[in-house]
């Protein structure tokens, strides 16, 4: 069933690309935008190994499971020829990186004093740079669409304003707050092709980055929110930086 991406005049058959789609936070995207009826064309490293994915596939036809690495560019530059004219309503740059390990195992190499140089250079890659990347290779297939968004998945820890605790995190929050930076510049580059771009902050959520068990929020919680929240932006929101409850973050 048609769904629609935004309030306001754009009702639309929604095509949705997801990065880092095979587990987490992206799987979840992918499983409830299928369950909504969308076509999702699922992205992820191995996709022979998507488990969860390819068990999906024969319950959601409109499903497509795509190789991506989000640091190896030459991956993403075949997956643009690979959907050259395919319209993309919602391109999610989701795949993200911790290091290694997940909270909080993976602090240990991201502290003051024992700071890892080159798992940071890993995650800007994959954090900060694949995503506008992305952007760079898809934006004629979301400028095409009805929906008109990207969204970058972004994280409180990347907020400047909202760290008044702790330096710890340097590499992923440093890599999340330029990943603001980035978000807003697309945002005022691409407004006069009518294509809104979020920085979107998901939880704190159960996945193998978040931590199984400390995390609060489910995937499911967490995904549903957001898909609410994108589901009532406009232009006006583009260059924001917002929670999946819809609540504007402090940058
Ligand atoms: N969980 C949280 O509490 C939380 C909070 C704030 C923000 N976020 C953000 O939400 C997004 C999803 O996180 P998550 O919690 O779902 O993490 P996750 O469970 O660790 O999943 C990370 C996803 O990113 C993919 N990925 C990592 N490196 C990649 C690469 N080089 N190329 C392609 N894909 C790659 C992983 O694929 P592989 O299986 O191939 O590694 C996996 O699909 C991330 O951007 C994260 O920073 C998460």
């Amino acid at each position: 069933m048609p769904i629609k991406l935004r309030t306001k005049g754009i009702a639309c058959v929604q095509t949705v690309l997801v990065t880092g789609a095979n587990r987490g936070i992206g799987f979840e995207i992918a499983r409830q935008y299928l369950a909504r009826g969308a076509e999702v064309l699922a992205c992820c490293r191995a996709p022979d190994k998507a488990q969860g994915l390819l068990d999906l596939r024969p319950r959601y036809p409109s499903l497509g499971i795509f190789k991506a690495d989000m640091g190896d560019f030459s991956s993403l530059e075949s997956l643009a020829y690979a959907l050259k004219d395919k319209k993309i309503d919602l391109l999610i740059n989701n795949a993200g990186s911790y290091g290694p390990k997940g909270i909080p195992e993976g602090k240990s190499y991201q502290t003051f004093g024992a700071v890892d140089y080159q798992i940071w250079s890993d995650i800007l890659r994959i954090n900060l740079q694949a995503p506008l990347r992305m952007a760079e290779l898809f934006v004629e297939n979301v400028a095409a669409s009805a929906g008109k968004t990207i969204v970058m998945m972004s994280s409180e820890l990347g907020s400047i304003a909202g760290n008044i605790s702790a330096g710890q995190s340097y590499s992923y929050r440093s890599s999340k707050a330029a990943l603001n930076m980035v978000t807003k510049g697309l945002a005022l580059d691409l407004a006069g092709r009518g294509i809104t771009v979020v920085a979107m902050a998901p939880g704190w959520v159960r996945t193998d980055m978040g931590g199984r068990d400390i995390a609060a929020l489910s995937p499911a919680e967490s995904v549903a929110g957001q898909i609410s929240v994108l589901a009532s932006l406009q232009l006006k929101d583009s260059g924001s930086f917002v929670d999946y409850r819809g609540a504007k973050l402090p940058w």
